[in-house]
């Protein structure tokens, strides 16, 4: 079949996975930092983390004095690659001399790279501005005031961001250190695709620094898990939460264009780029780059629960000081949702809501269109767990990309995304189709 389409990070996979691991502290000093300035003294394979606490002191690049892109490799390497093993040496070598990735200052298990991130010196970020081909915004002014709403934007653009500089520096650092299951398939241009991932993770950098400069007490960052544990799923992954910040980046734009429009044009050209990213990872899958004609509307609340409840660890950041509602876990049972109408399958745990099923609806939200409600069917309970189906007419109402399942309170309007997040209790599924 052309189109393999999948239910990706049902949720059902993301919050019960037990072998996902926090991006470790892995028992290196912080002096990465250093190495990005000054001479580089270990050789590529003394230097590669092990996933056991080897030194990441050091960087792996054999061209450090090199500029960004001058020194790629000619070949990938691929057939020489060793298989199987979790601490040898990888085949790739990136070009860049940005080399943050690969560490993680070891006295906190939260993310705080080496090169500072997410407090970066003017060395630190005149690095990171070469990686990611551009640099944060050096317009002047006079400093906008924000509504206590359009700080809350700021703090979930930076909750995301950071989110995103974890996952991808873990992705990177996967690939670099040759963790089974995280080579690059062979049909792949390795030093593209390493290219590629570096200028993400350090565009990911200036996003989370531009949103959380802008707040009178910026966030700090968290410990994460990842349900991931190879290449493919990694990329896929990296498509569905690129699809709910597409969704979600709306609804920022939709507040700040209230008071302050001219910050509407910083959200945009973020749109945009995350599009560029997700066309990537959508081909990297075989899914034609552009999923829909217009992406699918998400709300704040629905970003904020999914991050959550699938990356964020509990307790290990304060969100108390971000005034976003964290809904309660929906997930989708069925594993893989393919083209054509169909029924699906979806979970929730009910002890937590004062209330019975008939008081809910299912919504499926898709594109720019009304959002879809629906009663929940064939209800069955047992203990605390309610399993429902709901109709899934792939077809019929062309469900492409992105599709936000969520469970509302009944009653109130459900014409739009924002009063479907207002009634939600529980959600989102992220529901993903070619
Ligand atoms: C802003 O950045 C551009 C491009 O890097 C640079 O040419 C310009 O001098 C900078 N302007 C100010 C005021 O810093
Ligand atoms: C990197 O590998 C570790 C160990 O296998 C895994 O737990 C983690 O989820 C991986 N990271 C990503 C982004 O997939
Ligand atoms: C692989 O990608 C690099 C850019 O990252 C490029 O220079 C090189 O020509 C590509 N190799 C092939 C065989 O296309």
């Amino acid at each position: 079949m052309a189109y393999r389409a999948t239910a990706l990070l049902a949720l059902s996979g993301l919050a019960s996975f037990s072998n996902a691991k926090p991006i470790q502290s892995y028992g290196s000093t912080a002096s990465g930092s250093d190495s990005s300035h000054g001479s580089m003294t270990s050789t590529h394979e003394s230097s590669m983390p092990s996933s056991h606490g080897g030194s990441l002191a050091s960087s792996y690049g054999s061209s450090m004095a090199s500029s960004y892109g001058s020194a790629m490799p000619s070949s990938n390497g691929d057939s020489d690659h060793p298989h199987g093993s979790m601490t040898s040496s990888s085949p790739y070598s990136a070009s860049s001399n940005y080399q943050s990735f690969p560490t993680q200052v070891a006295t906190s298990k939260n993310l705080l790279l080496s090169n500072g991130f997410p407090n970066l010196s003017p060395q630190a970020l005149s690095a990171v501005n070469n990686a990611a081909h551009g640099t944060l915004s050096n317009a002047t002014g006079p400093p906008p005031s924000f509504s206590p709403d359009e700080l809350t934007n700021f703090q979930l653009v930076a909750f995301n961001e950071f989110f995103e500089v974890a996952f991808f520096t873990s992705l990177l650092t996967n690939i670099t250190s040759g963790i089974s299951g995280f080579e690059i398939p062979a049909h792949l241009n390795s030093s593209f695709i390493l290219d590629t991932l570096i200028a993400v993770q350090a565009q990911e950098e200036l996003h989370a620094i531009n949103a959380n400069t802008k707040l009178p007490i910026p966030l700090k960052t968290c410990e994460y898990v990842f349900p991931t544990s190879n290449f493919n799923d990694a990329i896929a992954l990296a498509a569905t939460f690129t699809d709910v910040v597409l969704g979600t980046l709306q609804d920022v734009a939709v507040i700040f264009a209230a008071k302050n429009p001219e910050v509407v044009r910083g959200v945009a050209a973020t749109i945009g780029q995350e599009g560029e990213q997700n066309g990537f990872y959508r081909a990297l899958q075989n899914k034609i780059p552009s999923a829909q004609p217009f992406l699918t509307a998400s709300a704040r609340d629905f970003a904020f629960s999914a991050l959550n409840q699938n990356f964020v660890v509990a307790g290990s950041c304060d969100v108390s000081g971000i005034d976003l509602k964290i809904f309660e876990v929906l997930s989708l049972e069925t594993a893989n949702v393919g083209l054509g109408d169909q029924t699906i399958t979806l979970s929730f745990d009910i002890s937590d809501f004062h209330g019975t099923t008939e008081d809910l609806a299912f919504v499926l939200i898709s594109g720019q269109n009304v959002p879809i409600v629906q009663d929940l069917k064939n209800v069955k309970q047992e203990g605390n767990k309610v399993t429902f189906d709901a109709d899934f007419l792939q077809q019929t109402d062309l469900l492409f990309g992105l599709t936000i399942g969520a469970v509302v309170r009944k009653g109130g309007d459900l014409a739009t995304v924002d009063q479907v997040a207002d009634a939600a209790i529980f959600g989102p599924a992220l529901i993903e189709v070619a």
